[in-house]
């Protein structure tokens, strides 16, 4: 039976901080966010909002849209690193919200859980969702997973640069209009590290960045290795000589903590895997060096950041191999329209991946190129760490769900913080009544109970 996305919706939250007013305020070079991270715009939640209400406000969307009753969906599924309660899980909150507007009880028997993993659990959940349906138990039902975050770094700390925060919502069932799941082929790594991690009781994650971008590739790599074994073995792909896996991927989507890590990614990706072939050599002599090696090859990652001549020498490589024709080649047509969104909107941790996703499908479609039966290639990393690599094929129907896709429209009007209000909303200093933006038709967090007994409970109300 196929299984796959067939809808997806965003919600974005309307206040922003500019790359400019960030860079001026940290005595920065603006530059360094815009060209080097790829970050112009990143989205910041309202007082009055929690990832709780944007994955809320996700899952109205795409049940209106599709004119959807809490009938049709057999399971609500919420991945996020952005939990508040250490029990009650996040589905449960979304459910209540989502019974205000389609009644109590209209979702009884809707099952589902929160998942963690950092960034990667809504791929997990995807996953698990997907072979609900292949496995016959959804009775025609649809799962909804949806993705939601609020990515917040200390203050003044490097990874503030990196902000972000939003929900996406993917519609799955048997029969699906945007992307089937290749069946089979899923496959993961898992280590136990420290790249990234946020203890209990505190807001803000605990950051080795540089380590993290490293263990992002070799996680993804080794991913894709498992996953390479795993299309030959089923059959899916045939590989004929001097060919790789990428050259069998029409688009590829990695997970986006900045725009600039999927190109980063990419590169190491597509380097790894041309290594071995004849094209490779024409790379090199187009470079005009040699592919540096660190020190001690098959050292840990500390010792690879560590050897300060390779790392210098590689970024130097890196950046000659980005301008060749082939990479350019590659990441104009595979990877570029899936960065447009993360530019304006940020990190949204589980939610990058699926919202690049989202920008490639509908920048693609603005090209005018026809993505039928194109196969579409998923890089996912969670810090802690875990990657899951995986694939589908977009189906005949997308058309009809593409056209209309705008996200400067779906995002809606929105407003520029001013560095004040900004360090008043990321030190919590606002009460949701002290909101900045009086939304309508949306789900807000009005209180959240300070009583001992009822400590922790949360109320929100739908805006009419
Ligand atoms: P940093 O170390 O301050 O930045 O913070 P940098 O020195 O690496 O500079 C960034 C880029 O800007 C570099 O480009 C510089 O050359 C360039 P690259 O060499 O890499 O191509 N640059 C400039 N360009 C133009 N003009 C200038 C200029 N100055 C520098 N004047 C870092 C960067 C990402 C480490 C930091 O922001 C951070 O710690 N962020 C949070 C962690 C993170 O996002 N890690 C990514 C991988 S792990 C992951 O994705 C998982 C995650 O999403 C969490 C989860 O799984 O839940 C984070």
């Amino acid at each position: 039976m196929a299984a796959g996305i067939d809808d997806i919706a965003i919600y974005i939250p309307r206040l922003y901080i500019d790359a400019a007013d960030f860079a001026d305020n940290r005595g920065l070079d603006p530059v360094k966010l815009q060209k080097g991270l790829g970050v112009s715009q990143m989205a910041i939640v309202d007082s009055n909002q929690d990832p709780a209400c944007l994955a809320a406000n996700a899952c109205l969307r795409i049940m209106q849209k599709n004119k959807l009753s809490p009938d049709d969906i057999g399971r609500l599924y919420v991945s996020t690193e952005s939990a508040f309660d250490e029990s009650k899980a996040m589905n449960s909150y979304v459910i209540g919200m989502l019974e205000q507007v389609y009644g109590q009880g209209a979702f009884e028997h809707c099952g589902g859980v929160e998942t963690k993993f950092a960034c990667v659990s809504g791929s997990y959940a995807l996953y698990d969702n997907a072979n609900w349906i292949r496995a016959d138990e959804a009775d025609g039902k649809a799962a909804l997973v949806v993705v939601s975050d609020i990515a917040k770094y200390d203050m003044g700390s490097s990874g503030e640069m990196t902000q972000g925060a939003g929900a996406v919502v993917m519609l799955l069932n048997d029969d699906p209009r945007l992307l089937a799941f290749d069946p089979k082929v899923t496959s993961t790594s898992i280590k136990d590290e420290y790249d990234f991690y946020r203890p209990f009781g505190k807001e803000t994650p605990i950051v080795h960045g540089q380590y993290s971008n490293l263990l992002y590739m070799i996680q993804v790599r080794k991913a894709l290795e498992a996953y390479k074994r795993k299309v030959v073995s089923s059959g899916l792909i045939k590989m004929e000589a001097g060919e790789t896996i990428l050259d069998h991927m029409d688009y590829i989507n990695m997970h986006l903590p900045y725009s600039n890590m999927g190109k980063k990614a990419l590169a190491y990706l597509v380097r790894h895997e041309w290594r071995q072939l004849p094209r490779w050599k024409n790379i090199l002599k187009e470079i005009g060096m040699d592919e540096p090696i660190p020190k001690d090859p098959r050292g840990t990652i500390e010792s690879v950041l560590g050897d300060e001549e390779f790392m210098a020498k590689d970024h130097e490589f890196t950046k000659l191999f980005t301008k060749t024709q082939a990479y350019q080649e590659v990441y104009e047509s595979k990877l570029s329209s899936s960065l447009i969104a993360s530019t304006m909107i940020g990190n949204l941790y589980t939610a990058s991946l699926y919202l690049g996703f989202r920008s490639s499908l509908e920048f693609e479609y603005q090209k005018g190129i026809d993505l039928e039966g194109k196969r579409v290639g998923f890089g996912s990393y969670g810090s802690g760490s875990s990657a899951m690599v995986f694939s589908g094929v977009v189906q005949p129907a997308y058309k009809e769900m593409v056209k209309d896709m705008n996200l400067e429209a779906e995002i809606g009007d929105r407003k520029r913080l001013t560095w004040d209000e900004y360090e008043e909303l990321h030190e919590n200093k606002l009460s949701p009544e002290e909101s900045m933006v009086h939304s309508k038709k949306e789900f807000v967090l009005v209180h959240v109970n300070t009583e001992k007994e009822s400590r922790g409970e949360r109320r929100y109300i739908f805006n009419e």
